[in-house]
């Protein structure tokens, strides 16, 4: 088949909301920013790893430790099914570490804020979890194959991240006073950031056009951004806790809550590589990786044998 005739396969392939799968022909830029997006999704899991892993030793009783150390195995676990996703796209998972070590590509903005107190964790499995499943659900459908099912099972995993949060946060928030503030206070700080999850207002966004065209992605950043709102605060006033956002209200005309503007500049810093805990945890991983690298030597090594081994025998 020539070009021409590829191309016009592979837009009725998207037009029929058909999958694309690692054999089908793809234009060079939807090869592209498949693996920009699927590679930065797959970084954010592992790196997402740490604000909660730092609370593994902390957790207050060995039920709630037991359930932290689950959630962040999935996070690890959900990070390589996304390399291996990309990898399918033709390209190498170590070249894709390599460059977020070097801080050229990127993870999503949410992990680099500290996570202060045992509250954190509830706030991020309700509010970063809860955020995350609105924007992954969605992806379940997207028009690359191996990226969809990815998301399928990702998602089941994720609703019970949402809800390990939501359970945390409901036994503090009838707790004692001083739980009930801690409480609060982790609400109040993870709050915005969990609602600039979602990427710069679509006016901003410079992929969400084309992303779209090519179902990649089903809604704008702003759709998903208010579903979450949407969603979010009939919970939050179920665990009677308080949004930091004095402009949430119910807007019957629209059918959604109205809600007030992020602060752009400081997605924009956080993206930036400015954000709280950015070199923080860019450092972590570089030094993860580093003292793992005997391990991936040690399994090239076996696999090597065990290959030389096969051939002799063959
Ligand atoms: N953090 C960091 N970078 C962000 C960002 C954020 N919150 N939002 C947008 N950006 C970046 C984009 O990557 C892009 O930069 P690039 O060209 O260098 O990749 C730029 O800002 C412009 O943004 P766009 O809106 O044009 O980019 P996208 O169309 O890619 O939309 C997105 C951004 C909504 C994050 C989209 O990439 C997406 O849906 N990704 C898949 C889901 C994902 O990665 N979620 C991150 C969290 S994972 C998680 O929560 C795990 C859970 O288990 C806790």
């Amino acid at each position: 088949m020539d070009g021409a005739a590829l191309e016009r396969e592979f837009k009725a392939l998207i037009e029929a909301d058909s999958r694309i799968e690692p054999r089908d022909w793809m234009p060079d830029e939807y090869r592209k920013t498949l693996v920009r997006q699927i590679s930065q999704h797959a970084h954010s899991e592992i790196i997402g790893m740490q604000p909660e892993g730092n609370w593994i030793t902390r957790a207050p009783s060995l039920r709630r430790k037991a359930i932290l150390m689950a959630k962040v195995q999935d996070e690890a676990g959900h990070g390589l099914y996304l390399y291996c996703a990309a990898e399918t796209l033709g390209v190498e998972r170590a070249e894709l570490i390599d460059l977020l070590n070097a801080g050229k590509q990127k993870y999503s903005s949410i992990f680099n804020y500290p996570t202060l107190t045992w509250a954190d964790v509830g706030a991020i499995g309700w509010l970063v979890d809860g955020a995350a499943i609105t924007n992954q659900i969605p992806l379940t459908r997207c028009s690359y194959g191996p990226y969809a099912r990815a998301m399928v099972r990702v998602c089941k995993e994720e609703s019970f991240h949402q809800r390990q949060g939501f359970e945390l946060l409901y036994a503090l928030s009838r707790g004692t006073p001083e739980q009930h503030a801690m409480a609060q206070d982790a609400v109040d700080r993870w709050w915005w950031p969990s609602v600039m999850m979602f990427g710069p207002p679509d006016g901003e966004s410079v992929h969400t056009e084309q992303s779209m065209a090519w179902r990649i992605k089903r809604f704008s950043n702003d759709e998903l951004r208010q579903r979450f709102v949407d969603m979010t605060v009939p919970q939050a006033e179920m665990l009677g806790l308080t949004l930091p956002d004095p402009q949430i209200r119910w807007n019957e005309d629209r059918g959604h809550y109205d809600f007030g503007e992020c602060d752009w500049d400081e997605l924009r810093r956080v993206i930036a590589g400015d954000g709280p805990c950015n070199r923080q945890r860019l450092a972590h991983h570089v030094q993860a990786h580093e003292e793992g690298a005997w391990v991936r030597e040690a399994a090239a090594a076996h696999a090597r044998k065990h290959a030389a081994t096969a051939s002799a025998a063959a």
